[in-house]
Formats: structure tokens, sequence, C-alpha cells
């Protein structure tokens, strides 16, 4: 493993204006988003979405590194240009989504694990012959009486290490995603004892295999009250929440943070990333790695339309030079307003 350039990538990931696209939805995933925009899910049309998010030109200076799903690491655009060229030349950072989802743990009361071990030291050398040079990893931790129980818990951080050695080893950088599930309808003290938990034994188990904190890059979910809570927190808040958090249980070897979104609105998302910046110094930059949160607005000006395509890309230029802006503290609600109105 050559940790320095390991280092270097995981640090041009989250480098401070500029942040993640997660445009990894599973085939069926994006079939959900492309259900409420009425458009059909073929591999053409998720080729075709794809590529105009990875041409939008006043968008891809935002964003640092972008998360394929496996499909779309072998796709070549309109012209024949792979889509990984694309966003090399745009200079993002290919990545790739190497989970392979979610099933019930056996006894687990409703807890989930996370699968994609098996073949995964196999799998890795071919993603990186093809480009990527960072990967993901999602783990779900979901809030509910009795969950998460601590066999689902420590089940999900051993995956996680476990793919995170992996991914070292291949000379890939891990993203290491604990996502706390914020659909309950748990408040914010219970968001932040759980997240609390989870980072504590992530962290643990990452010292455990061996990984090297300086290569990876953290997803956190944010301190955030269930959306089924009728107490929902200020902004204010829920970023000195997370920022507390985060200060208690991410070492500074780490090189950076970029948060997912997790079901929050677009101004939401980036209204808690400019809050939490705006608490620093802090150890690590902060930054952005949504999926939702950036791709929501494109999609819905797209409309599966070919003739959309500039109105969509401007969408996603929008969202993007917002979060790039919160992730350096310079985002205002003003700001978003007036940019939206030009
Ligand atoms: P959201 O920002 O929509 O939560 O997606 C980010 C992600 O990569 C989830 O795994």
């Amino acid at each position: 493993m050559q940790l320095d350039a390991l280092n270097a990538i995981a640090t041009a990931m989250t480098a401070p204006g500029r942040g993640i696209l997660a445009a990894d939805e599973s085939t069926s995933t994006i079939g959900r988003r492309f259900d409420a925009i009425a458009t059909e899910n073929t591999e053409a049309n998720r080729r075709s979405y794809r590529e105009l998010l990875f041409k939008a030109k006043a968008a891809m200076p935002y964003i640092s590194g972008v998360i394929l799903y496996d499909e779309t690491l072998w796709q070549a655009g309109e012209d024949g240009t792979p889509l990984v060229k694309l966003l090399e030349a745009a200079g993002a950072i290919p990545g790739i989504k190497v989970d392979e989802g979610a099933e019930a743990l056996p006894n687990g009361r409703g807890d989930l694990i996370t699968k994609g071990l098996d073949g995964l030291a196999q799998r890795l050398p071919k993603y990186y012959a093809q480009g990527a040079r960072f990967a993901k990893w999602r783990a779900i931790i979901d809030i509910a009486p009795g969950q998460p129980s601590y066999a689902g818990l420590l089940a999900n951080a051993h995956a996680l290490a476990r793919y995170a050695a992996l991914c070292q080893h291949a000379q890939i950088v891990p993203i290491v995603e604990p996502e706390v599930l914020m659909d309950g309808a748990h408040d914010i003290d219970t968001a932040f004892a759980v997240t609390e938990w989870v980072l504590k034994e992530v962290f643990q188990q990452l010292y455990y295999q061996g990984v090297a904190l300086e290569g990876i890059v953290l997803k956190p979910s944010m301190v955030i009250a269930g959306m089924k809570c009728a107490s929902q927190a200020s902004v204010a808040e829920v970023a000195e929440r997370t920022v507390k958090l985060l200060k208690a249980c991410v070492p500074a070897a780490v090189p950076g943070i970029a948060f997912l979104s997790g079901g929050q609105s677009d101004v939401q998302a980036t209204a808690h990333l400019d809050a939490m910046v705006k608490l620093g110094p802090l150890p690590w930059p902060l930054t952005f790695s949504y999926g939702r949160a950036l791709q929501a607005a494109p999609q819905r000006a797209w409309g599966g339309k070919p003739e959309n395509i500039a109105a969509a890309q401007a969408a996603f230029a929008h969202r993007a030079r917002m979060n790039a802006l919160a992730s350096q503290g310079q985002w205002s609600a003003e700001l978003e307003q007036e940019a939206a109105r030009n």
C-alpha cells in the first residue's frame, strides 16, 4: 500500500470548495427516482442522465469526485467517450460503489447487514484498471425501539473495516459510510447517542483491521432528529451537535469528512454543512457527498426530455455551487435566493 498516494486522493476528494457527487444509485433506486419524473428506467436513459451531469460545465469545477454504480463505470457517452474519461477530463476523480446492498441480519430484530465482501478482493483491481481511485460502502443503521442491536452495529462496523482494508490494499481510497437513517420518530438526543456508538465502534474496527486513517474519507450522517419526530432542531443545533460528536469520535488523522444528505431537503443539507464549517477551525475539512440533495433539482428539471438538458445542468450547477460555498462557510440564504433568481 502506498499511503502517501491514498492520502493525496482522500485530501483532493475533500478539499474545501469542492465535494463529491454520489451518482451511484443502484438500478432499482434510480428507477424510483425516474418514476417520480415519469421517465422509463432503461440503460439508455440512465446513461443519458448521468452523461448530462458529468458534462455540466458550470457544475463540475465544484465536484472533486463522483461515485458511480458498477454499470456506469463501463458505459460510454453518446459520442463513444467512456463516461469515466468525461469525469477525468472535468477534473473529477472517478469512484465506485462496491457494496451489494443490504439484507436482514438473522436474529437482528430488524437490523440490516451490508453485503459484498465475498469476491471484493478480486473485483477491486478491475475497478482500479477502469479508472476508479476510490470506493464506497454504505452501512445502514436504523433507529427503532430495541434497534440497533449491538450485534447489528458490530457486524456492520466490522464489514466496513474489512472493506476498507481490502480497498487500501488495492490502492483505492475507501469512503467509510456508516449511515444512521433519519427515517424514524427518534429525537435528536437519540440520533446523537446512536451515531456516537456507531462511530466509536467503526473506528475501533478500523483499528483492528489495520486500516490507515490517513487514507480514508469518512462519510457520516448528520445528527438530526428522525423525520417523523414532532420536535425538529434548528440548523444551529444540528451543526453544533454534529461537530461536537465528530470531534469526540473522529481522529485528526482522517484527511476529510464528506456528509451524506440522507433525505434532507436540498437547502437544509447546504445550510447544515455551512453552519458546521462556520464553527471551525476543525481538525478536518468538511464537505458534501450528496446524492439526493444534489440531484433532486436536476432530475425535476430534466424530466427525461433531451430539450431540458441545459435546464437540468443549470439546476445541478446551482446546487453544486451552493454546496461548494457551504464547504467554505461562505453560503447564505440570501445568496441562495439571489442565485435562483438569475
Ligand atoms: P444521499 O445524499 O441521497 O443520502 O446519498 C448519498 C449516498 O451516497 C448514500 O449512500
